[in-house]
């Protein structure tokens, strides 16, 4: 047995003779702010994942905020959301002056529950915020029908889910506006970055100037006038450089992210006393996390980490925070599903070899 704990998140870069000439390039070419680089970075990210309109940002956060105002949404309405989630999916709710309003999740997946989220509409709710959750696609096919009904904007946060898709769609394509990371531990980084997913074009030009203080870039300094608040929240071509070459490798990257997951599945299909997260049936997860769940996952996480292998929950449920007690309401999908909850490691640092002894240790306990 190795000595070194497998780890559950790991940051990976291309190898150094691909990245360093064109990195070492850019620091020095005396344009490293938003520019050339970004705008291929947009165009390459949209081809490689078929999404049709992108733009890219300093960050996931970044492109909450902007698809969150984007919708329309402002102080005093009300934002239904899902509390099991990374925190920027909510605080940036908050940066808009909005209410959140949970929606619980299903105890089977850790995703919003649709019908929870039908309960929770009242004549204040601006827009509807889901999370694919450790990189499983929630029942989209019934959140977007409950938008449409309602008339309300869905945003999607694919922040865990790169390379996902449900029934052929990329992910970030259903909703109205998608928002990716490319945050430190992320499927694909570019050390820091995000970017907004828009279902129509006609947002392009409030969301360039959302991302740069209210201005169009390529408008002379001295003439512009700004009308609309605008945040510092472009991408740099330090970042742009970095995310243009982990496109080129991020194919490899989700394969072996899906196969470890896969082979988790398929192996824990009929294991006693645990059981795994399920998606729809025409849903694709890209598994960024694996997401088991068993009435005995302390004594799972114990004997795990006792074999030097990572395994815990990685997120707080949002809900347990003082900044969101107002939003505070029963939510007994989430309890279950936080009980049972245990993510162990599935990504591309994770060798056949290392799932076999995953599973050996898991259904020995
Ligand atoms: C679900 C989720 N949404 C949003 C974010 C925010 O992304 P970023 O860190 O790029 O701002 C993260 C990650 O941090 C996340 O996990």
């Amino acid at each position: 047995m190795t000595s070194i704990m497998l780890p559950l998140v790991k940051v990976i870069f291309p190898p150094r003779e691909s990245l360093l000439p064109i990195l070492e390039s850019v620091l020095y070419s005396g344009q490293v702010a938003e520019g050339q680089q970004v705008y291929e970075f947009e165009e390459q990210f949209s081809k490689t994942f078929n999404i049709p309109h992108v733009l890219a940002m300093s960050s996931g956060t970044a492109a909450l905020h902007a698809a969150l105002t984007l919708a329309g949404v402002q102080p005093d309405d009300e934002v239904i959301s899902t509390p099991m989630t990374a925190e920027p999916t909510n605080t940036s709710i908050l940066y808009s002056g909005a209410t959140v309003v949970w929606a619980d999740v299903d105890p089977s997946s850790g995703n919003i529950d649709p019908e929870s989220i039908r309960k929770s509409i009242t004549a204040k709710t601006k827009a509807i915020v889901i999370v694919h959750y450790a990189g499983y696609p929630v029942r989209l096919a019934e959140v977007r029908a409950i938008a449409d009904e309602f008339a309300i904007p869905l945003i999607e946060d694919c922040a865990h889910a790169l390379g996902a898709t449900y029934d052929g769609k990329p992910i970030g394509t259903v909703g109205d506006f998608g928002i990716f990371s490319f945050q430190a531990i992320k499927h694909m980084t570019t050390v820091d970055g995000g970017m907004l997913t828009m279902a129509d074009a006609k947002h392009m030009t409030a969301a360039k100037k959302f991302r740069w203080f209210g201005m169009l870039k390529g408008v002379p300094r001295t003439e512009v006038d700004i009308q609309t608040i605008g945040y510092k929240y472009n991408m740099n071509n330090v970042n742009a450089t970095i995310g243009l070459v982990q496109l080129k490798h991020i194919a490899a990257v989700l394969d072996r992210h899906i196969s470890n997951g896969s082979y988790y599945d398929k192996q824990f299909q009929d294991a006693p006393g645990v059981g795994f997260a399920r998606c729809d049936s025409v849903a694709k997860p890209s598994y960024w996390l694996y997401t088991l769940l068993s009435d005995h996952a302390e004594d799972i996480e114990r004997a795990l980490n006792a074999a030097n292998i990572m395994a815990s929950k990685l997120h707080r449920p949002n809900n347990f925070h003082s900044i969101f007690r107002s939003a505070k309401k029963p939510l007994p999908g989430l309890d279950q599903f936080y009980r049972r909850l245990l993510h162990i490691p599935c990504g591309w640092w994770v060798s056949d070899e290392d799932r076999e002894r995953i599973v050996a240790v898991i259904k020995k306990g």
